[in-house]
């Protein structure tokens, strides 16, 4: 007999393939997981129905249609109390795995299919990670590595350039969760490129960008490095995030899908690269580098209105389906990258993109581009170039304002969950049950408890 969580359940007797091969694991937690093999393997959460040796009847299921089990885990459910959630992770390769499944959903009194290989079957839940550790598992799903570039990026024909870049994406594949990131020794060719963009920009700040990002700049000079002749290191930066807004970095070695990426934001994780930009094009660069990263989103993460809604994007976008990745991704990119926001009575920039180019943070400010109101449902399915300055930016009217927009939104989006992100264990809660609801009502309660009290406190202080 196995044990969990003082309680016990029935011991795994077989499975297809061989029994010891399969390892079991009982820690519970991490539940949505990915394969080891995300192409080839998909994973079955389940419940079963009331019924002495169930599991040993739904493992024969697996037997019978020559499915291969690479993974068992099992803990208590959070859905029902004295309940027992099962994950299973199938060789999607061999064996009746379709048969197998409707099979298992009829024996089993909860079902749902979670895995990366989702696309042949709309009944499945993507994959997405659930607790902030499983960021490491994105290190390896990169579109491109950070050292491979296209024809017409300015270092293409520089193999100091390309060595460098393998350099820093080496480090970045290589980094998990919960380490320093480690320094960067930058060249003094590296920092002077650096110094020709942010002495540039530093000049336009005051004037074009929005009030947040003018208020944390002046903190990051004094806290984090921020000078002309250095470039700040991600670690120092991230832990100034970290005291401000509980957003941290990591760093990544190329470019990472939509899904990925946006999954990092739920967790308050901004995907940072390290490498900069080639010296002979310092004002011109088609990818993001350090300084797009560290002057354009690093000071807005600092803002707790702005990472709250960075973070709803991120939440949103957790098991949608790919037509809603899409339209997050392009919300992002008319918030995050290119926004613009209403501030007394004036528009200023707020976006990464923007930020970090000299000459579109003028255009954009100009009575040249159409601008038009933050509107998820519109924004989402506006198209954008991505080589040229934006035709059409769109306006928040506040960093509240849109998440409350985008909120509404995510609500359309069909999952058959809400999600929440608990900071004190840094993972996502799926709430689909009432038992989490009343969970969720409890922490209300408390925190109702805590307002009315200080409400009576500073009216004393106030009389
Ligand atoms: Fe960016």
């Amino acid at each position: 007999m196995e044990i969990l969580n003082n309680k016990s359940i029935p011991v795994v007797n077989y499975a297809s393939g061989t029994p010891e091969d399969i390892p079991i694991l009982m820690q519970g937690g991490n539940y949505i997981r990915e394969g080891k093999d995300s192409h080839k393997s998909t994973a079955i959460i389940f419940s079963l129905k009331e019924e002495v040796g169930a599991l040993a009847k739904a493992l024969k299921i697996f037997d019978d249609d020559k499915v291969n089990l690479l993974h068992i885990e099992s803990r208590s459910s959070k859905r029902a109390t004295g309940d027992y959630e099962f994950i299973v992770e199938c060789d999607t390769h061999e064996g009746n795995i379709t048969g197998a499944m409707e099979r298992l959903r009829e024996a089993s009194s909860y079902f749902k299919i979670i895995s990366r290989n989702y696309k042949d079957n709309s009944d499945v839940t993507p994959w997405f990670p659930r607790k902030i550790r499983d960021l490491d598992k994105f290190a390896n799903q990169i579109l491109s590595y950070g050292s491979e570039l296209d024809s017409d990026h300015p270092g293409f024909t520089d193999p100091v350039y390309r060595k460098r870049r393998a350099q820093l994406a080496d480090i970045a594949f290589h980094y998990k969760h919960g380490t320093l990131i480690p320094t960067i020794d930058y060249t003094p060719q590296e920092t002077e490129t650096w110094g020709k963009v942010f002495t540039q920009l530093v000049d336009l700040y005051p004037t074009h960008a929005c009030k947040e990002h003018n208020h944390i700049f002046p903190l990051l000079i004094e806290n984090c490095g921020y000078r002309a002749d250095n470039i700040p290191q991600l670690q120092d930066i991230s832990d100034f995030l970290k005291d401000n807004t509980g957003f941290s970095l990591r760093p990544v070695a190329g470019l990472l899908s939509s899904r990925d990426f946006l999954a990092g934001l739920a967790f308050r994780v901004f995907h940072s690269t390290q490498y900069i930009r080639h010296h002979t094009c310092p004002f011109y660069t088609p990818e993001p580098d350090v300084c797009h990263e560290l002057l354009g989103h690093v000071p807005l993460f600092a803002d707790p209105e702005f990472a709250a809604f960075s973070q709803e994007i991120g939440l949103a976008s957790l098991g949608a389906p790919d037509d809603d990745i899409k339209k997050l991704a392009t919300c992002y990119w008319f918030t995050v990258e290119f926004g613009l926001c209403r501030q007394e009575g004036e528009i200023k920039a707020f976006g990464a993109g923007l930020l970090s180019s000299y000459g579109e943070l003028q255009y954009c400010l100009s009575d040249k581009p159409e601008v038009r109101p933050f509107d998820p449902q519109k924004t989402g399915i506006q198209d954008y170039p991505i080589t040229e300055y934006q035709p059409v930016y769109f306006v928040a009217e506040s960093f509240a304002d849109a998440k409350h927009r985008l909120m509404q939104y995510a609500e359309t989006i069909p999952r058959p969950f809400s999600v929440r992100y608990n900071a004190y264990t840094g993972s996502v809660e799926i709430i689909d049950s009432k038992k989490q609801l009343d969970n969720i009502i409890q922490d209300i309660k408390l925190d109702l408890n805590i307002l009315q009290s200080s409400m009576l406190k500073i009216a004393v202080m106030d009389s």
